[in-house]
């Protein structure tokens, strides 16, 4: 019997990537479950889908009755379903709040009335980002640090909070009603079709408009980007490799950059020859951040293979062939 697959918010970014990944690299049966609200029933995904013989499985699932849609068996559960996003939680924090925790509790009550052997939940740096910068616990920064919400009232730190939730949700259920399973915390993801919200494909359309001159919003804050074949090849190690049963990991490479070196090569790439001018970012955005992926390398054998500058390369070749189609902006 081929082993039953999955992918709750699997039409996304990442979700898309990690079935297109096993649906390559293994002999899986596969579901996607997704509402649609951001991840595309584009080309891509229909292509895939109809390729691979996957099924999908469309509603939205912070209803309990969307679940009786579902199989009562799967091996294996990547839980992706998430709204996700810096403008989102600035703008809309009780949608974050009312929507993830209803998609993971949701979860949660699904999988102790059926019969699932493994959950991976995927979780965020964000979650121990104010641990950086109230108690400057060191960087690259290891699993094990304390979670810490800087400031509780901010919009931005519903996400986070949601995201805590499920991890300590999965880790405690699990843990009682006798599945498995395991946490990856992801680093700033990156790469082709990821949407027009992140970093990288919001540089393309504002060096597109030919904004002059050009803002470096947070220009000596750190980030370290992980290019999304590596994410994706970590997340399904976490997923398969034995031992990780009740285990977190970080998931992201330790090449930490500056957003001024991010948004200069960009530039460079896009064939920008104005001014650039340094000014603040948001406020609650972390000053530093990198992961220590040690566990992930001796646990899993992870090892990110694509390093920042080729990463960029593609992703911004990609972008600006899309946009050059004729292929609007989306959310
Ligand atoms: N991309 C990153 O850098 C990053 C970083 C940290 C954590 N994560 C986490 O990884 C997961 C995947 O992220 P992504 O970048 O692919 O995001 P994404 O927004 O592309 O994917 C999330 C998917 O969940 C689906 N979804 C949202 N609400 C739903 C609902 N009510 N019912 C069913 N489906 C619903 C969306 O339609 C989307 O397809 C998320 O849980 C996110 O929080 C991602």
């Amino acid at each position: 019997m081929k082993k039953k697959v999955l992918l709750l918010g699997g039409a996304g970014f990442i979700g898309y990537n990690i079935g297109k990944y096993l649906a390559e690299n293994r002999d899986y049966d596969l579901t996607i479950a997704d509402n649609f609200a951001r991840g595309k029933q584009d080309e891509l995904f229909n292509a895939l889908v109809a390729e691979h013989s996957i099924k999908v499985v469309e509603g939205d699932y912070t209803d309990p009755k969307t679940y009786d849609q579902l199989d009562e068996t799967y091996d294996q559960v990547y839980m992706l379903a998430s709204v996700v996003g810096v403008d989102n939680a600035n703008s809309i924090p009780h949608e974050i709040i009312r929507i993830n925790t209803a998609l993971i509790y949701n979860t949660l009550e699904w999988v102790r009335r059926s019969k699932i052997g493994k959950v991976l939940f995927t979780s965020t740096s964000e979650c121990y980002a104010g641990t950086i910068d109230a108690f400057g616990y060191k960087i690259p920064t290891p699993e094990e640090v304390p979670l810490c919400i800087e400031d509780i009232s901010h919009p931005r730190f519903t996400y986070a909070v949601t995201k805590m939730l499920g991890e300590s949700g999965f880790l405690n259920y699990a843990r009682i009603l006798g599945f498995e399973t395991t946490i990856v915390r992801y680093h700033n993801v990156y790469g082709p079709r990821m949407g027009f919200k992140h970093v990288i494909p919001h540089l393309v359309v504002r060096f597109r408009k030919g904004e002059e001159p050009f803002k470096v919003y947070g220009h000596d804050q750190t980030r370290s980007f992980c290019y999304i074949t590596d994410a994706v090849e970590g997340t399904v190690l976490a997923m398969e490799q034995p031992g990780t049963n009740g285990q977190i990991y970080h998931i992201g490479t330790e090449e930490e950059i500056s957003i001024g070196d991010l948004i200069h090569f960009t530039g460079d790439l896009m064939k920008f020859t104005g001014s650039y001018e340094n000014a603040p970012t948001y406020p609650g955005s972390v000053s530093r951040r990198c992961p220590d992926i040690t566990k992930a390398r001796t646990q899993l054998g992870f090892e990110p293979r694509v390093d920042w500058k080729t990463g960029l390369t593609q992703t911004i070749n990609w972008y600006n062939s899309y946009l050059e189609e004729g292929n609007k902006v989306y959310e």
